[in-house]
Parts: structure tokens; sequence; C-alpha cells
């Protein structure tokens, strides 16, 4: 397997080049230089209305950007693939576009994580007289509470005959754990047959794993999924697919009533996909290729996962050494290090010597030049349900990497958290 040449990574990336060690990924990547000439390219020379009879060049420029989403989700057509300003916005389209769908008695099946992929099926129930069922993660160690996992086993039981949908994700934001989508999806729809529910479709939410690894909504099997443009070294936009089953049986159009749809993503894309940064998007893929010889984005992904196992494991040994759980550090997931867990760390310090997460951020702001964070992320409902409860005013602090961050960064990541801690 190819190994990632990281200097010739970084040189893709302006802001990388201030030497700041930036371990706040999961909350927005660095911009690639590709992508930022791209958008000044599009806005400097074919800034024009979509469709209009004189801009053929820029309708295509934008069309370079749904292909290269296309090939990202590996949708089966570019039909199947919208954009929208983030990912909240288009989970918040996409139920909307299916409101006429859902009869009163459907059931949702939701999870803790992220709100973007919970909060619209809640607002749907209530306007829909619909159910809603709650996927709760699970202790998986009797050391540490907040070691918690999302297991199959709690998920199947939630799957009744009025069933319609199951909003799921692919990798948690806090937790850093990668769900076995395909298996997953597998046994709820199985299950779901059993059951004997009419209609069942999955919403997968890839805004936490599409920076680390290969999506695939044919082999996964979902109806709708979702990533954001600005966490996979893009600019600040989103991407939908919607299975143009779904697109054609499921959803009414949100858009215009005279505007002619024809089971297009338009359907469910209010105003137009943001040009300039659709064209933008266009170049992620080439950079995702040009990391390998192989010029492929399966290659490309296995090479980013093996540098990220290296930069996760010093982070997390260190978070989950003996001495360090003396102290009150408690990692939320688990603490193997393995292909199921992205470089995305989250704890806190409890106990006799307790430190705030803000406190934590803190010191690192007063040594500077490496950003992390603190909070809960927009995954309220995890952080608010662990036991025993944390103060969600100061939440959980995150360090999250990704394939341009170094051995080296993380080392003085680790060396400021010696300090914190001591
Ligand atoms: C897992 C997950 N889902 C959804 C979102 C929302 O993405 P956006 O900011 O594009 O709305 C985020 C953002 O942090 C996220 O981490």
């Amino acid at each position: 397997m190819a190994v990632l040449d990281i200097n010739q990574i970084r040189a893709c990336f302006p802001s990388l080049k201030s030497g700041h060690i930036y371990a706040d990924n999961a909350g927005g990547s660095r911009t690639a230089q590709a992508v930022i000439d791209r958008i000044v390219d599009y806005l400097t020379n074919t800034n024009a209305q979509l469709e209009a009879g004189y801009s053929a060049v820029n309708s295509q420029l934008v069309v370079e950007g749904t292909k290269v989403a296309a090939e990202l989700f590996n949708a089966v057509s570019l039909d199947e693939v919208g954009f929208g300003s983030s990912s909240t916005m288009l989970f918040e389209n996409l139920s909307r576009a299916l409101e006429n769908d859902i009869q009163p008695g459907d059931e949702f099946i939701i999870t803790y994580e992220h709100e973007a992929n919970n909060g619209p099926w809640k607002r749907l129930a209530a306007r829909r007289n619909a159910v809603v069922k709650y996927w709760q993660p699970q202790p998986v160690s009797a050391e540490n509470p907040y070691s918690v996992v999302y297991r199959i086993e709690e998920l199947l039981p939630l799957v009744s005959s009025r069933t319609r949908l199951a909003a799921i994700n692919a990798c948690s934001n806090i937790l850093g754990s990668v769900i076995p989508v395909e298996e997953t999806v597998k046994a709820l729809r199985q299950r779901a047959k059993e059951q004997g529910a009419a209609k069942f479709e999955v919403a997968l939410d890839c805004v936490a794993y599409a920076s680390h690894k290969r999506m695939d909504v044919q082999k996964w099997d979902v109806d709708y999924c979702v990533f954001s443009v600005y966490k996979v070294f893009g600019a600040h936009n989103a991407a939908a697919y919607v299975r143009s089953a779904a697109l054609r049986t499921s959803f009414t159009s949100i858009v215009h009533d005279f505007l002619k749809v024809d089971d297009k993503p338009y359907k469910f894309q209010p105003g137009g996909p943001g040009n300039e940064l659709v064209y933008g998007a266009s170049a992620i893929v080439p950079y995702l290729k040009s990391l390998t010889p192989e010029d492929d984005l399966a290659a490309s992904f296995d090479a980013i996962a093996e540098h990220e196992q290296e930069i996760l494991t010093p982070l997390l040994r260190f978070l989950t050494d003996a001495k360090q759980f003396d102290r009150g550090v408690r990692i939320l997931g688990t603490g193997e290090i393995d292909f199921s867990r992205i470089p995305t760390v989250c704890f806190v310090v409890v106990g006799q010597n307790a430190i705030k997460s803000k406190d934590i951020v803190g010191a690192f702001s007063k040594k500077g030049g490496i950003s992390i964070q603190c909070g809960y992320f927009c995954a309220y409902y995890l952080i608010d349900n662990l036991r025993p409860k944390l103060d969600m005013n100061d939440g959980v602090v995150r360090i999250s990497l990704v394939h341009y961050n170094t051995v080296e960064e993380v080392e003085k990541i680790v060396d400021v958290l010696r300090e914190v801690l001591a």
C-alpha cells in the first residue's frame, strides 16, 4: 500500500504553511488550494446565472462539482446529487420533501448523534403525528461509563411494521466510532421486511465520515446520504445523495410550484446550489486521487486510514494510559485503535482533581499555536444522556485530526496535554 507523502499533502493547503496545528478538523477542515483556485476562477471568469442562454460554460463547471460529489458518494447517476449550504439544511430539506409520504403512526428511528439528522425527523414526526424511537449507545466498559458504543442488538428491536425511516450516522463526531453501515442497513432492511413494514428508508449522515473513509451508497443500500464539503477540504457547502427511486416515489417538490422538476435533485433544492462552491468542490476528488500513485479513491482512502491510525495512536495511548485514567481522564467512545475509529477523540477530566473542559482548551489557547475545541458539538443528547452527568455548559474536549496532521504535531499536542494534566 502507498504511504502518504505528508509534505506534498501539506503543500496543497495554504493555511498549513503558518505551522499552526489545526486539531479541530471535525469542526471544519482546511481548504485545499485547488478548491480556492476554482472558486476564484469561477467568480472571476464565468459567474453568471445558471441555465441562462449565455452561460453554457458555467453550467458545465457546476456539473463538474456534481460529478465529483456523485463519485464521492458512489451514486449511480448525477441526477441523484444535490447541494445546499450545510448538511443541517439539506437534512431539513429532505424531511420536508418527504412530508407528504409520511402517515400518522409511521415510526422514525433516530440516534443521539449530531442533531442535523435528528431534529428534522423529530419536527416532521410532530407535524405528521409520527412516532420517534431512539437508538441509544450503550456503555461497554466497567471502568469508564463514558465509553459508549452503538450496537445493532439495540437497534433491531426498535423496528416494527410501522417503521418508515432509520436516520443513522456512519461515524460519530464525538465517539469517533464508525458503524458497519452495510451490515447495519442489511440487518435493518431484513427486520423491516420480517415485520411487514410497507416502506422503509435509510437516511445516513456521513459528515464525520467522509474525510476519513470512502462512501458507497450503492454497497450500503441507503436512500439518503449527506456530507459537508467544508469538512472534506472544500468550501462551506454540503452535498446530498437521494436514490432516484426515493426522488420519484417518496418526495414531493419543495421548490416554486411552477418549476418543472422532473424528479431531479432540484426537487429538494430550493434556490441555486451555490454555483462557485459547487465548482470548487470539483477539485476534491482530483486532490484525493493525487495522494497515491494508483489515482484511485479507494487506494487513497486506504492510505489515509493507515496514516490516521498512526497519528491516532500516540494521542489515544496517552489519554487512556493508567496514569491518565487515575488522574481522572475519561475518553468518550472506545480506547481501541483500529480501523473502526477515526482520529477524533473526546474526553473529560473528572474526579477529585477534575479540570473543566474550557480550562483545558483555555490552556491550549494561552500557549498558542494549536487549535482544539470543547463543547457538545451539536450532539447535545448524546452528551446530556451520559451518566454520571456532565456539565452541558462545559461539555467535552475534542481533538480531531485528519490526514494532513503529522505525528510531530500530535506529539506537540500530547506535550501540552501532559502539562495541563500534571
Ligand atoms: C456528524 C455531523 N453531522 C452533521 C453536521 C452538520 O453539518 P453542517 O455544519 O454542514 O450543517 C456536523 C457538523 O459538525 C457533524 O459533525
